[in-house]
């Protein structure tokens, strides 16, 4: 782990050899913030916390792990998806060059406090510091509409059954206002 924000809540990237000590409290978070429908299994989670080239982050409050931000390279998610339709790629960007948000959750206990926006920031900070072009993800409801918007996320559509397709193209004037 490798802390990269602490004001009010610990921010950390996660590294593959610390998923057997998050994995329980990740799947529980998982549970409670997810309707039945949208929960991941944990052998999902363990592939994406366990692949050192994405971009895993956790926050903690009160010492207690309450949210995580995951995802990776789009290219692996699609390559990877029976389903590959739902990530379009972006006209004149890769899709390697682009991250995608595999999932958002925090605690309901702690919802509301900022922390999701707090995690969001960060993972914005660093996927560009990564080199990437762009970020997309399917974005459920409307509360994680407007924190990715407050950032520059601009709505590109809807896909049946994963949500409203978000995207933020970097250094794009364009598209960031
Ligand atoms: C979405 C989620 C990650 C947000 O995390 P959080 O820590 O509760 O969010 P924050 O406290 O940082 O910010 C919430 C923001 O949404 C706003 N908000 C609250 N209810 C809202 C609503 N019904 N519509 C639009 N915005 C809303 C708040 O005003 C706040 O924005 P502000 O800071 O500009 O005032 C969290 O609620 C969650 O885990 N939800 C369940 C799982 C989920 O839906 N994940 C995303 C899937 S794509």
């Amino acid at each position: 782990m490798e802390l990269v924000l602490d004001d009010g809540c610990r921010i950390y990237k996660s590294y593959p050899e610390d998923w057997k000590k998050i994995k329980e409290r990740i799947i529980e978070i998982d549970e409670k913030a997810f309707e039945k429908r949208y929960r991941d299994t944990e052998k999902s989670m363990e592939r994406i916390f366990t692949d050192s080239e994405n971009l895993n982050l956790i926050a903690y409050a009160r010492d207690k792990l309450c949210g995580y931000s995951i995802g990776g390279s789009m290219k692996k998610f699609k390559d990877r998806s029976k389903k590959p339709w739902i990530y379009p790629s972006l006209e004149g960007i890769d899709d390697s060059d682009v991250f995608y948000i595999y999932g958002t959750g925090i605690d309901p206990k702690f919802q509301g406090n900022g922390i999701g926006t707090k995690l969001k920031k960060v993972q914005i900070d660093l996927v560009k510091s990564m080199g990437y072009k762009a970020m997309t993800s399917h974005a459920l409801n409307d509360i994680i509409k407007h924190i990715e918007g407050k950032f520059g996320f601009k709505e590109k559509g809807y896909i049946e059954k994963e949500g409203t397709y978000m995207v933020l193209i970097f250094n794009d004037e364009n598209d960031n206002k």
